[in-house]
Parts: structure tokens; C-alpha cells; sequence
């Protein structure tokens, strides 16, 4: 039992204390359970786990047996323990990435086509005042964020949100925490227009561009002709983002069949956030993300930070609040998190979602327009102990 830790004092429930209870019943158990969990069938795998050792890793405690763990673990994805996932929730389960990232028809990512596009990212013209490039908000050393809360552009003027890592943009769609770009070819004029960003437009860039024969040999390279164009422009930026899809990492191995790469408390990890952590309702697939819109009571509806995300792109007041399930892969690189960067630490995450996220309330007596929404009926309290919430932990930086 390596990972026993004093049960926390949330045990002083009557439920609790029966949970506890058979938890140390089924402890005493564990000769019988590692017996049972090592056995294999004809074709050399595990046999279904028992009942006994399905019991044992299910129970809310604060500690789990190891041996049934990785029995349970052992087969393939679609023998392991179903995830808690909410009837009518889509979902899919957890896949190593992709070799290759998807593409439209209309722009392959050739070499060629890459390379211009990573000269364009880190080329500070793209900006108005010539001192920010995307890569400024992009950097590869800070997860392909820029480390901070929320960035500064032009003039140093703050933005409102959290600069998101590209790595995984290959992977999101809509793009953006509101989901108001539909695909990183309509992504990248965004950055440029935006007052508080790049504070230039797409004319303006062209001429600058178009000036001088700096871009002219690797213009003709990829697109027949030297003229620069923001479609041109555009289609570059995303090829090279799409190739930015972090490699088959450990977690991609793990997946893959290599079933030691996780440490046992990486697994356990694992198992909660299929489990009883039900990360899985939201954040699935091989991305790790439904690219769904939830409210995680992050809004501040009516205060002076509030942000109604998805509501201000479709007028939907069924929208307000919602931001874009991000991918969890490489998460623990990409902090400060969430679409305000609120977050700087990861456990200060675990620990909301545990109490089941903030539900602010409106004020009495206050009349909302849109209406003051509620948070994700799919969060809720989830009563994880110390230990538990480690291993998750351990377990996001597995991705
Ligand atoms: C001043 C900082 C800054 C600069 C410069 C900047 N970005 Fe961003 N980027 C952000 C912020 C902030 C967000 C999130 C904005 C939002 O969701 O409203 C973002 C989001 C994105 C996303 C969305 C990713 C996703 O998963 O949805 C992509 C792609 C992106 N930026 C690419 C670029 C490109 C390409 C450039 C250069 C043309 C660029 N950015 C320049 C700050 C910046
Ligand atoms: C109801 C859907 C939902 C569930 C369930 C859910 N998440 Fe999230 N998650 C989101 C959304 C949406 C965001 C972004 C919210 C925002 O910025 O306002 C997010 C953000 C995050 C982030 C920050 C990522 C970043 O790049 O900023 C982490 C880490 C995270 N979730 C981990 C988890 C874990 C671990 C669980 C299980 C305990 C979980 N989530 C359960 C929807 C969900």
C-alpha cells in the first residue's frame, strides 16, 4: 500500500465513514485480490477483472490497490473500466495522437509551406508598430503561450484572455476560448486586427510586405507567384501550426500498449479522471477535449471581469458564460489557465473542481440581461481526497 495517507477530515461523514470502512475490509482482502487480478485467460489476457477487485478500485478512499489497478488497466482501452460519463454526453476514448495531424484538402502542409509559415510567425512585421510577432504571444519555451495571465500587445495594452497554446490548434475547432474563428486559416487576421494585439490590418501588411524582396523567392516557392496576400499569409500561419502537434509522447507509448510508462500513481491518475473525477464528460478523445462550450462559473456576470464568452459570439442566452473545452495535452507546460488565466497553479484547479467549480449567484434583486446563466450541471462536488487529487495531478503531467 504505498500511497495510504491519513484520511482527510472530510471522512467525519456517516458515508464517509462506511466508505472507510470498506475500504480497510476490503484492504485486508488483498492477497485474495492480487490472486485473482494476475490471473490470465487462454489468449493471454487478463481475464475480466473480479468482482472483487472492480469493487476495490471504485470506492472513494485514500488509497488504492495497486495489483487490481494494473489488472484493470492491463487489456486494451475498450476492456477498461467504463468512464463516468453522463447519459447523452458524446464522448471518445482516450487514443494515442494522430502521426499526422488533420488538414483541409485546400492546404497541405508541405515543407516548403511550413517553413514560410514559422518565418512569418516569428516575424514582428506582421505588427503594426513592427515589435510583435506571433510568436511573442506564442513562444515555444512557454508551451506556446506567453506564461503570463493574459498578454500584452500593442502599446502594452493588456488583453482580456489568456493566451492560448497553439500546439494543439491542429486539433480545435472552432478556434479561439469563444469558438468565433471556424478554422486557423480565418484564425490568423484576427491577432493581426486586434487593437490590443498586432493592431495592424491585412492592406496595410501586404504593402509592407509586398515593399521589399525579402519574401519574394519563398512566396514563389509555395504559391507559384512572389505576391504576398493575406490569404497567402493565412494559409501559411496554419500549416506551420498544424505541424506543431507535440510528438508521440509517453502518455501517446502508454496508450499505444506500453503499459509501464505509467508510474502507479500516474495510473491511478488516470483512473480517477476517467472515473470518479469525471474529467471524461468534457475532455476525451486523443485531443483530450469534447470542443464543446461549458460554463465553469468563471463569467463574473455583472462584475467588472466579466467575460460572457461564447454568448457574445452567437447571442445565444443559453451561451452565456461558456468557453471552449481546451486540450489537456502538454497542460502542465501551458499555465496560467483558463480563458482569464486565473489559474496559476494546478492543484488550485483540482481543488475547484473537487468543491465542483464556483456557482456564483445572482445579485438579489438584480435584473440580468442575458440572463444570469447556471454552472455545468456535469461538475459537482467530487469529494476526491489529498492523495487522489495528487495522483491526478501527476497524471495531467503525463499528457
Ligand atoms: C498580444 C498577444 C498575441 C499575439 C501577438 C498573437 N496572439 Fe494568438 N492568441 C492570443 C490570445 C489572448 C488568444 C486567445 C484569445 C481569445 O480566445 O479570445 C490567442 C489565440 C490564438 C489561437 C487559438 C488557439 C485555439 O486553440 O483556439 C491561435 C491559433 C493563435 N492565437 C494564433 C496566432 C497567430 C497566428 C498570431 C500571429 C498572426 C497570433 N496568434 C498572435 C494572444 C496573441
Ligand atoms: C463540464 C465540462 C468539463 C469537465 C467535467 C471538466 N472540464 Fe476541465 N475545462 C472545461 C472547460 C470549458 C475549460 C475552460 C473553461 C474556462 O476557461 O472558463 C476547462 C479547463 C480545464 C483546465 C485548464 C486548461 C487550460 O489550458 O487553461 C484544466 C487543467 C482542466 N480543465 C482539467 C480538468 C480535469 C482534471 C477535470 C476532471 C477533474 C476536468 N477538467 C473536468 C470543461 C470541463
Amino acid at each position: 500500500m504505498k500511497f495510504v495517507r491519513h484520511p482527510t477530515g472530510l471522512l467525519r461523514s456517516r458515508a464517509r465513514r462506511r466508505l472507510f470502512a470498506m475500504w480497510l475490509a476490503a484492504t485486508t482482502l488483498a492477497g485474495v485480490g492480487l490472486a485473482q487480478s494476475r490471473s490470465q485467460s487462454q489468449s493471454g489476457m487478463p481475464a475480466a477483472l473480479s468482482a472483487d477487485c472492480a469493487a476495490r478500485i471504485s470506492i472513494n478512499a485514500p488509497s488504492i490497490d495497486i495489483a487490481c489497478l494494473r489488472a484493470a488497466y492491463a487489456g486494451p482501452a475498450a476492456t477498461w473500466p467504463a468512464p463516468h460519463v453522463d447519459a447523452g454526453v458524446a464522448w471518445s476514448e482516450l487514443a494515442p495522437l494522430p502521426k499526422k495531424p488533420p488538414e483541409p484538402v485546400d492546404n497541405p502542409g508541405t515543407p516548403a509551406k511550413i517553413a514560410l509559415g514559422k518565418r512569418l510567425f516569428e516575424d514582428p512585421r506582421l505588427s503594426k508598430s513592427g515589435q510583435i510577432a506571433c510568436a511573442s504571444c506564442h513562444d515555444p519555451q512557454l508551451g506556446w503561450g506567453d506564461g503570463r495571465s493574459v498578454p500584452f500587445g500593442h502599446d502594452r495594452r493588456p488583453g482580456k484572455r489568456n493566451a492560448m497554446s497553439v500546439a494543439m490548434s491542429a486539433y480545435a475547432g472552432p478556434l479561439f476560448w469563444d469558438g468565433r474563428a471556424a478554422t486557423l486559416e480565418a484564425q490568423a487576421l484576427h491577432p493581426i486586427q486586434d487593437a490590443t494585439e498586432m493592431a495592424f490590418d491585412g492592406g496595410a501588411l501586404e504593402k509592407r510586405l509586398n515593399s521589399s524582396d525579402d519574401y519574394a523567392d519563398d512566396f514563389t516557392a509555395v504559391f507559384g507567384s512572389r505576391q504576398v496576400t493575406v490569404p497567402r499569409v493565412s494559409q501559411a500561419l496554419a500549416a506551420y501550426q498544424r505541424s506543431l502537434v507535440p510528438r508521440f509522447n509517453r502518455f501517446d507509448r502508454f496508450l499505444d500498449g506500453n503499459r509501464k510508462l505509467l508510474t502507479d500513481q500516474q495510473l491511478w491518475g488516470l483512473h480517477l479522471f476517467r472515473t470518479r473525477a469525471r474529467c471524461m464528460n468534457c475532455h476525451s478523445g486523443p485531443a483530450l477535449t469534447d470542443n464543446g462550450f461549458h460554463n465553469l462559473g468563471l463569467h463574473f456576470q455583472g462584475r467588472a471581469r466579466e467575460d460572457l464568452g461564447r454568448y457574445r459570439v452567437t447571442g445565444d442566452p443559453a451561451d452565456v458564460g461558456k468557453f471552449r473545452t481546451p486540450s489537456l495535452r502538454m497542460v502542465a507546460k501551458t499555465g496560467p489557465w483558463m480563458h482569464n488565466g486565473a489559474f496559476q497553479d494546478m492543484r488550485g484547479i483540482l481543488n475547484m473542481y473537487n468543491v465542483g467549480m464556483p456557482r456564483p449567484k445572482p445579485a438579489a434583486g438584480k435584473v440580468y440581461d442575458p440572463p444570469f446563466p447556471a454552472t455545468d450541471p456535469l461538475l459537482r462536488p467530487l469529494e476526491l481526497h489529498k492523495a487522489e487529487l495528487e495522483a491526478l495531478t501527476e497524471f495531467l503531467r503525463t499528457l
